[in-house]
């Protein structure tokens, strides 16, 4: 949450921080702000609403300077309001903020009494006055950055100007991400690399708990003790192009297209006749899983529908018994470990706060490994993980969540045969079998997008309901969850999903004519019972629209509309389905009028708790 810019340059910085503000406008947008050194004056802009409205008003009024910060935010503490964004200025010094400081309210009762004024509700002016107040004792700003960070708590990452030396830029990192961008001559932050691009593809990660000092010429990076820790450079694979929407008119839209694609590169070099090659999980061995008793996942939001779905096929697949839970529940509570556990996380950022908390947490308990099924390489999460398995989605820009998803369910397929395989619980036909189905996956991914138009139709039937539900059995039920996780989050229509099964004890009570229903309903060992539990839905006079496909024995009629998709092999369902429910989502916010990149309230990396 929140984004973050910063540049020391020889030239001015202004668009390379408002451009690069544009692509981290995913992590929060509800107001935004730049302040560049000119002239030993700090020149600040600050505008609610987004990236846009601030590009406008630097344009009128011009924000020159060759060192400068920027920020584009997601409330935590205080309305989003031009006061309360980013960057807070105290005397000569202006920061950015990326966090919550628990602490503030002591420090801001303690800042007060020593005379300073607060103009903003925010936790990030306490934290510029506190440096400044160390400063007026310290040798100089390193020393008094070091000494407010010994004093905070709470999650940080920040990045802090100096008027008085417009040569020097400090970033500091604790619990929100934050990478160095090299260049030739001019050194750069960012919250994340996808803002640096256009300027560079060198990247140091800082690590938590890292300060970091640029110039133009020179990077420092120094632990909380003013130590100075050698960093290694990482050169990055994305470029600017992909970071583009290209014809799409969304992000969402580009996104949910780019699936057959990007499940291809999750197989890329990874499949080798019946075998998965091991590669594939950064870290693992022949025999990593042999000894692997009990899984727990932990996740957010569609990630944690991911691992539904992978708790289905993990213990079919090798016989392990798999937990799956929501991480801002399991970091609170008091879990039983069984010996033996391995620990998976999946997010697709890799910064989710509750998910990284979960795995340090885990990393206490009683675990024999842990490993993260992640979309970002040098993410927290990948770093502190034993075992890596990258889902190689690409960029995902749009805030909700397509081909991160479809890439999940296929990562965690393959690592319930890999494991499965090394646990002897799968036998080499079957084996053998479902590789064959997953090489199909690509194209048949294709053929499922060929019912956009057909959707793009029936979306507007939903046009003006307030409400929906979603039913699914068996593994297609985490399927029904995502696909009402995806419709409310941009079109902002209320819709939940059940078990198909769990209806009739309670929820039937919801359904009557004005009640869409959408019922995800491939052919496969459950399709009798759905059958079964659609018809004491369609009894009490509910709309049904069911995702199906073409010999099951559903009905077409005034009540009853069918979306026919194509017929696909059953372990593969889960990923295929998800398809139309993410256009029918994308169908149904485009004719809301909604923000469908940003949907309101929102923001893609949720690295505060
Ligand atoms: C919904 C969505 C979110 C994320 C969740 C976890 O479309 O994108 O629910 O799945 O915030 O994020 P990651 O996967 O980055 O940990």
């Amino acid at each position: 949450m929140c984004g973050i810019v910063g540049a020391v340059a020889q030239r001015n910085v202004s668009q390379i921080l408002l451009e690069g503000l544009s692509k981290l406008e995913y992590r929060g947008y509800d107001s935004a702000g730049i302040c560049c050194i000119d002239n030993n004056q700090l020149h600040c802009i600050k505008s609610t609403g987004k990236v846009k409205n601030l590009k406008e008003a630097v344009k009128e009024k011009s924000c020159p300077g060759f060192t400068g910060i920027a920020h584009t935010r997601w409330a935590t503490h205080g309305i989003p309001s031009e006061t309360n964004a980013h960057p807070h200025i105290c005397d000569n010094l202006a920061l950015v903020h990326n966090g919550i400081i628990e602490n503030f309210a002591t420090l801001k009762e303690r800042l007060i009494a020593e005379g300073y004024n607060f103009k903003s509700q925010t936790d990030t002016e306490v934290l510029v006055c506190l440096i400044h107040s160390h400063l007026k004792k310290a040798s100089n700003l390193l020393e008094a950055f070091l000494q407010a960070l010994h004093e905070v708590k709470g999650s940080f990452g920040l990045a802090l100007i100096d008027k008085n030396d417009p040569s020097t830029l400090y970033a500091a990192r604790s619990g929100s991400p934050l990478i160095i961008g090299l260049g030739i001559g001019e050194n750069f932050i960012a919250s994340d690399s996808l803002a640096l691009l256009p300027v560079t593809r060198r990247f140091i990660y800082l690590e938590e708990n890292e300060i970091a000092v640029l110039t133009t010429e020179n990077v420092k990076v120094y632990n909380l003790d003013g130590k100075k820790i050698e960093k290694s450079e990482i050169e990055s694979d994305l470029d600017a192009e992909s970071i583009s929407k290209g014809p799409y008119r969304h992000f969402m839209q580009k996104e949910i297209y780019e699936q057959p694609q990007s499940l291809q590169n999750t197989l890329l070099g990874r499949l080798d006749k019946d075998d998965i090659s091991l590669e594939t999980v950064v870290g693992i061995d022949d025999s990593s899983f042999k000894d692997i008793d009990a899984i727990q996942i932990v996740a957010c939001g569609t990630s944690y529908h991911a691992g539904l779905v992978g708790k289905y096929w993990l213990e079919e697949l090798t016989n392990i018994p798999t937990n799956v839970e929501i991480a801002s529940e399991y970091r609170y509570r008091k879990a039983v470990v069984r010996n033996n556990s391995l620990f998976i996380t999946i997010s697709q950022s890799g910064e989710t706060a509750d998910t990284l908390a979960s795995l340090r947490l885990a990393k206490q308990q009683n675990y024999k490994k842990s490993l993260c099924i992640c979309n970002v390489n040098g993410s927290s999460l990948v770093r502190e993980s034993d075992y890596t398995l990258f889902t190689k989605a690409g960029a995902e820009i749009g805030v909700a969540s397509t081909k991160a998803f479809t890439t999940q369910l296929l990562s965690i397929l393959l690592l319930a045969l890999l494991i499965g395989k090394q646990k002897g619980a799968i036998s080499q036909a079957q084996n053998h079998e479902i590789l064959e189905s997953i090489r199909k996956l690509p194209a048949l991914t294709q053929e499922f997008l060929a019912c956009d138009k057909e959707l793009a139709t029936l979306s507007e039937q939903f046009s003006g309901k307030h409400h929906c539900l979603f039913l699914g059995r068996g593994v297609m039920y985490p399927i029904a969850l995502e696909g009402a996780l995806k419709l409310k989050e941009i079109s902002y229509i209320h819709a939940e999903g059940y078990a198909a099964g769990e209806l009739k004890h309670g929820p039937i009570a919801l359904i009557d004519k004005e009640m869409p229903v959408v019922v995800v309903a491939p052919d496969n060992s459950l399709i009798d019972k759905l059958i079964s539990n659609v018809e004491e839905v369609r009894a009490r006079g509910a709309l049904l629209y069911v995702f199906t496909t073409k010999d099951t024995q559903f009905k077409a009629d005034d009540q009853t509309k069918r979306v026919n998709l194509p017929a696909c092999p059953e372990i593969l369902q889960p990923i295929l389905f998800t398809i139309p429910l993410q256009l029918l989502s994308y169908h149904c916010a485009v004719i809301n009028g909604t923000d469908v990149d940003q949907p309101r309230n929102l923001a893609k990396s949720v690295t505060v708790e």
